[in-house]
């Protein structure tokens, strides 16, 4: 995994006469994998598409151009990038067949890890651009249509933030806002550090600007999104470092934000001044992204984790005494090198413990150059499926019961888009659940207090009741 490269190979012939047969290019798909930072650069690359002419396509099969943003995190993740790719390279040919022109882009961290080995593994790729250079899109779709195949894995995560300061296009009433990116954590099994760099954090102004251009297009709910967005350290309006609170403070007066978020924390950033603000910023909602990895203080000490499970469980005692209803979802690895049974036993009691609102789980995924993939005491495939199926079991009894406590109770509903059923609404609670209400599209951008009645597997059904005070939840 190179720290910067920019790399050019041979050029392959266009589709014959390309330029002159093909219609004119018109749409692109950007088919997004993993993380919320991936769905929020596919949102940025769909706007720099625009600027270049090209509408949204519905599907791979309606498009002239498809990038393909993909996520390295585990193995089944990168495999599956391939097999796309060998299904988008028989569609290339299809068209070629045509006379049409069609571009394949590969984006994303397998882009940042693979680089020029995905143009030579897959030729029929156009362009592979990693997640700190895709900014320069533009520029190097314009030298891919000359017939350059470019592999850019450039780390100019400055240069990035400062191209992307242009006003987003809005989707729908919620909406991400990069705060930081990156990760110098370096947990044994991660790829992150490799493929996103080192933490580097976007200006307070930066993110006020972008959130404020949002708010006035109609955004009501914004995301605060980073690898670890609890070590956020960006500028604030004197030179300063900032924290975290400090910014979603900020972000809290601005006209017609009515609800925060920031996703994704480490344990070990999680200080008393953002735990305090769960108490003293109405807005931001009661709900914490907290990946905790695994139960047990061996395997946590293995993993470069850097706490352990009392640190976690103080955390959690400290969030709930700051917001009493405040739920807490997390991240659990099984079967990392080395976990025992009484490990593993570990991880279900700090789970029983806690008692989750809804979690991720997976089984370890060894991963080339972390320290975890170098172990010799990897687990046995079976192992790690019986001992994911059991966590999740618990997970999934512990997400119910969350969900059914929440009828007979009012929760603030935040309204997206129509319901699948006609004279229905769909929004989402406070604490990330589904919630499902009679009503018309004009709610849409309404918080509104639902009465739960019932709760369904994934969602909630409720009745909507008065509007709830300015600033609410
Ligand atoms: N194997 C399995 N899961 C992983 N994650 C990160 N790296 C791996 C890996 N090598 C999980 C962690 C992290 C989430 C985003 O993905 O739980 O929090
Ligand atoms: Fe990966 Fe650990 Fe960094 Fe999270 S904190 S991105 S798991 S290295």
């Amino acid at each position: 995994m190179s720290d910067t490269a920019s790399t050019s190979i041979a050029p392959l012939p266009l589709a014959p006469n390309a330029a002159e047969t093909s219609p004119a290019r018109t749409k692109a798909f950007v088919k997004s994998y993993g993380c919320q930072m991936n769905v929020y650069d596919a949102e940025r690359m769909t706007d720099l598409l625009a600027g270049r002419g090209y509408g949204e396509a519905a599907s791979e099969d309606d498009a002239d151009l498809v990038v393909l943003n993909t996520c390295h995190i585990r193995e089944k993740a990168t495999d599956k990038v391939y097999s796309e790719l060998g299904r988008l390279a028989r569609l290339k040919s299809e068209r070629g067949a045509e006379g049409r022109d069609f571009r394949i882009v590969v984006a994303g961290c397998v882009a940042q890890a693979e680089g020029v080995e995905v143009l030579r593994r897959q030729r029929a790729v156009d362009l592979v651009v990693g997640p700190q250079s895709y900014h320069r899109l533009d520029e190097l779709l314009t030298r891919a249509e000359a017939g350059e195949r470019i592999a850019e894995t450039d780390f100019a995560v400055a240069d990035k933030f400062a191209a992307l300061r242009r006003a987003p296009i809005p989707r729908g009433v919620t909406a991400f806002v990069t705060a930081q990116e990156g990760c110098d954590k370096f947990c044994s099994f991660c790829v992150v550090p490799y493929t996103r760099g080192a933490e580097v954090s976007r200006s307070v102004a930066e993110i006020v600007a972008e959130a404020e251009a949002l708010a006035a297009a109609g955004v009501r709910e914004i995301t605060i999104i980073g690898q670890n967005v609890n070590a956020y350290r960006g500028e604030d309006e004197n030179g300063a470092p900032a924290t975290l609170p400090r910014l979603l403070a900020r972000l809290s007066r601005i006209e017609g934000v009515t609800r925060l978020r920031y996703t994704t924390s480490h344990p070990i950033d999680m200080d008393q001044e953002l735990i305090d603000a769960h108490a003293s910023l109405p807005m931001l909602a009661p709900f914490v992204h907290l990946p905790v990895q695994s139960g047990s203080n061996r395997v946590l000490r293995a993993m470069n984790r850097r706490h352990d499970a009392d640190f976690y469980l103080d955390i959690v005692a400290r969030l709930r005494a700051a917001r009493p209803d405040i739920a807490l979802s997390s991240d659990f690895i099984v079967g990392f090198p080395g976990e025992t049974d009484a490990d593993f036993e570990a991880t279900l009691a700090l789970i029983r413990a806690v008692g989750f609102a809804s979690s991720f789980s997976f089984k370890y995924s060894p991963r080339p150059g972390t320290p975890g993939a170098e172990r010799d005491d990897q687990i046995a495939e079976d192992v790690k499926s019986e001992r994911l199926a059991a966590l999740q079991a618990l997970l999934e009894q512990q997400r119910q019961a969350f969900n059914a406590a929440t009828v007979g109770r009012t929760v603030e509903t935040l309204f997206e888009k129509p319901g699948r059923h006609g004279g229905q609404i769909a929004g989402k609670s406070p604490y990330m659940q589904a919630v499902h209400a009679s009503g018309g599209p004009e709610l849409i951008g309404s918080i509104l207090p639902v009465t739960i009645v019932a709760a369904g597997s994934n969602s909630l059904a409720g009745t909507i009741g008065e509007p709830m005070r300015e600033g609410a939840l």
